[in-house]
């Protein structure tokens, strides 16, 4: 008879089972505290850091399959329940009043990630959920445009900040703190300053959802509001071009690495749908966002065809979501949102139900 496995074999056999909704493996996440193998049975000790009961069963059923394919013996699970929230992983300060901050974030600019934020935050609102926008977009600045705000922020007597409120929502721009005309080269020590001011400085109140608009791309000033703000997850938007995934790839590197769990990919601009006759011209590659998605294991969260009602929403300053509520296009914001909704309810950075 074959000698069974040794429990850190078995452990290493587990990194193959991902967190539900998330690229990173269970043992990553610290859930598998405890492997012993006896001789009657396999003993494993599972902490999830989430009470969502669907994520529990889904983690328990895979980790018997992994191990029964490894070892003949009955598999028992023992689930240590969270009792508490549990510190973040990261040790950065929680916004006060603000339960989750979820970045949108793409490679490059001009993929529409703007656009989504604007429409994520009011599809939020509409599932009637208190929102926040931040549009920390250093180098292009464009909430308040997409937004049609005309007014500044004003700011209280010890100098806090208070976002301008549109469509129900908190906003803050990077936007009405610099100049328009004005080119300024955004450098390391002046990111860090204007984002504490941010994160410290405005008086957001009582948020369910903060949604950031990051800056394209992924070099350093990126790097730096990735670290800095304390994020639930971050969503990465891309165009189906090969070069536009190929940026969207380091995004989502950019989040591993400080620990930012990915809550899935939006594709924009996916093909091209003509108003008059619905026809749709896929004159980019096909379905490049949901196999990039995959690949990484991670959630796909919709597709948004290139339609004219989206442009003329952001022109006019009325995102499509309030402008056409039953849009298609409304819909798929809709539809996200809740995803989004349930992806940092299970997320291991912020436990806990939203109310
Ligand atoms: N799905 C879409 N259909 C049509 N136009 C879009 C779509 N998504 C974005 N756009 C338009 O493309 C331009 C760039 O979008 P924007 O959100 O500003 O991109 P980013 O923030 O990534 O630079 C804007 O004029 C916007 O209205
Ligand atoms: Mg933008």
């Amino acid at each position: 008879m074959s000698t069974p496995p040794t429990p850190q074999e078995l452990l290493e056999a587990l990194k193959q089972v991902k967190y539900p909704g998330f690229s990173r493996d269970i043992v990553a996440f610290g859930v598998v505290k405890d492997i012993a193998v006896g001789g009657a049975a396999v003993t494993v000790e599972l902490a999830p850091s989430t009470g969502n009961a669907e994520v529990i069963a889904n983690i328990r059923q895979r980790v018997i399959e992994t191990l029964s394919r490894l070892v003949h013996l009955p598999v028992e699970i023992s689930i240590q329940q969270p009792d508490a929230p549990k510190p973040t992983p990261q040790s950065k300060p929680e916004i006060p009043g603000v339960r989750h901050v979820v970045a949108v974030a793409s490679g490059k600019g001009g993929v529409g990630k703007s656009t989504v934020s604007v429409n994520l935050a009011t599809a939020l609102a509409r599932a009637g959920q208190r929102v926040g926008v931040m549009d920390a977009d250093v180098y292009g600045p464009s909430i308040p445009l997409m937004l049609g705000i005309t007014e500044k922020p004003k700011s209280t007597e010890d100098k806090r900040l208070i976002p301008v409120t549109k469509y129900d929502m908190q906003i803050m721009s990077m936007g009405f703190l610099i100049p328009d005309s004005h080119a300024v080269i955004w450098r390391g020590p002046m990111i860090d300053k204007l984002l504490t001011e941010f994160i410290t400085k405005v008086e957001w109140g009582e948020l369910d959802v903060l949604v950031v608009d990051l800056p394209p791309g992924t070099g350093d000033a990126q790097l730096t509001m990735v670290q800095k703000v304390p994020l639930s997850g971050g969503v990465i938007v891309t165009t189906p071009q090969d070069v536009a995934l190929l940026d969207a790839r380091r995004g989502i590197k950019m989040f591993e690495e400080v620990n930012v769990p990915v809550l899935g990919v939006i594709e924009n601009m996916s093909y091209l749908l003509c108003r008059s006759c619905g026809h749709e011209a896929h004159i980019f590659s096909h379905g490049n966002g949901i196999k990039m998605a995959e690949q990484f294991g991670l959630p796909f969260l919709g597709q948004l065809p290139l339609v004219h009602e989206i442009v003329a929403g952001g022109d006019a300053g009325i995102p499509l979501v309030i402008a056409q509520p039953d849009h298609p296009q409304s819909q798929t914001f809709l539809e996200i949102a809740q995803q989004v909704l349930k992806q940092v309810e299970t997320s291991s950075v912020r436990p806990g139900p939203l109310q």
